[in-house]
């Protein structure tokens, strides 16, 4: 079998963009791969975190991961923070990467636009998130668009690694979703949706409540033309909408287009908020029954046991080749 390594960031609640970019492939996979699933808690702390805040994030996530029908029996499931060599290979490969391409990553360009005070740990984010993919001999990292450019350093850094020390990296691919792979925001349909937009219309989030939802997805920003059509370029509100649907309707975007011929935007919309609702609806409820109970814990304690134990022999392989510590048998 095949191994898969994705993660989330617990930084905010879970948008309907993570859930279609990344959860909803990661439900797909895990038949058919060894998975490996991770809160990357450490990587949310690269921007400033209220405490309480972070903890809630982190126990709802790993909540939602399940709610949303990841398998704890098939996948492994984990808190990134738990497993400590996560931290410790993502030194290792801090030391191999160039400020230069770090640099150049987009999401840093654009989480540090404009701010005064940005952490050293945003611009080193990315070795991290190198380290968790390679700490599990990954083959394939399903994620939104968003994240492609990461999983290229990934491969460059395994690269480099195999060449310069010792052969022992597995290089992954990346594995993005034909629809949906970026979820636009409701609000300014140009723009990402994202876990941390301040303005609360532009996102769904999967715990948002049903009647907020269709009130959102009403008053989604689209165009005056009222032609239910999809066209990136000139209606990218509407592209949006329509994506959404044909993901969670399991109709082609055509057969969609052909349904609303002749009707306006209000229709589609209301139909719209039906279908997202019957999506979101079982999530919710399971959700909410996993937060009672104390399965929870015992699934993240054995997660961690069962990461740990493969990611500390990867550790020590890297250690070994780059000469840290002592020789031990
Ligand atoms: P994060 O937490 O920002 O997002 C989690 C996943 O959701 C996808 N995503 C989207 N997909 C479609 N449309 C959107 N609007 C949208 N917004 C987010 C992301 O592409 C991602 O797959 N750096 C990562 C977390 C990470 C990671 C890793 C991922 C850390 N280590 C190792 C894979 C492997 C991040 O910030 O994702």
């Amino acid at each position: 079998m095949k191994t898969i390594f994705s993660g989330i960031q617990p930084s905010g609640t879970i948008t309907l963009g993570n859930y279609i970019g990344a959860l909803k492939q990661f439900v797909e996979l895990q038949n058919e791969y060894n998975c490996y699933f991770c809160i990357v808690d450490q990587h949310a702390i690269t921007v400033p975190q209220d405490k309480l805040e972070l903890r809630k994030n982190i126990r709802s996530l790993a909540a939602l991961y399940i709610a949303v029908g990841i398998d704890p029996e098939k996948a492994t499931l984990f808190i990134q923070s738990e497993v400590p060599a996560h931290a410790q290979a993502g030194w290792m490969m801090q030391c191999i990467s160039y400020i230069g391409e770090l640099e150049r990553m987009t999401q840093f360009k654009d989480k540090s636009a404009g701010k005064d005070a940005v952490s050293a740990a945003l611009l080193t984010y990315p070795p991290l998130m190198v380290a968790d993919i390679l700490l599990y001999n990954t083959d394939l990292v399903p994620v939104g668009e968003d994240q492609k450019q990461h999983i290229e350093l990934t491969r460059d850094l395994a690269e480099r690694f195999n060449k310069k020390y010792n052969d022992i990296f597995t290089i992954p691919d990346v594995r993005i979703p034909k629809v949906g792979a970026r979820i636009m925001s409701l609000q300014e349909p140009t723009k990402k949706m994202s876990k941390s937009d301040p303005n609360t219309k532009a996102s769904i989030r999967l715990l948002d409540d049903l009647k907020q939802i269709e009130k959102k997805i009403k008053s989604a920003v689209t165009d005056s033309e009222g032609i239910v059509k999809y066209d990136k370029e000139n209606k990218p509100g509407v592209s949006n909408l329509l994506s959404i649907y044909s993901i969670f309707s399991g109709k082609e975007i055509r057969e969609i287009e052909k349904m609303y011929e002749g009707k306006g935007y209000g229709d589609f919309k209301a139909d719209l908020a039906q279908v997202v609702i019957n999506e979101i609806q079982p999530i919710q409820e399971k959700y909410t029954e996993l937060m009672q109970s104390s399965e929870l814990d015992e699934i993240l304690d054995r997660g961690a046991e069962k990461a740990q134990a493969v990611a500390n022999k990867m550790l020590k392989k890297m250690e070994n080749a780059m000469g840290l510590g002592r020789k031990r048998r």
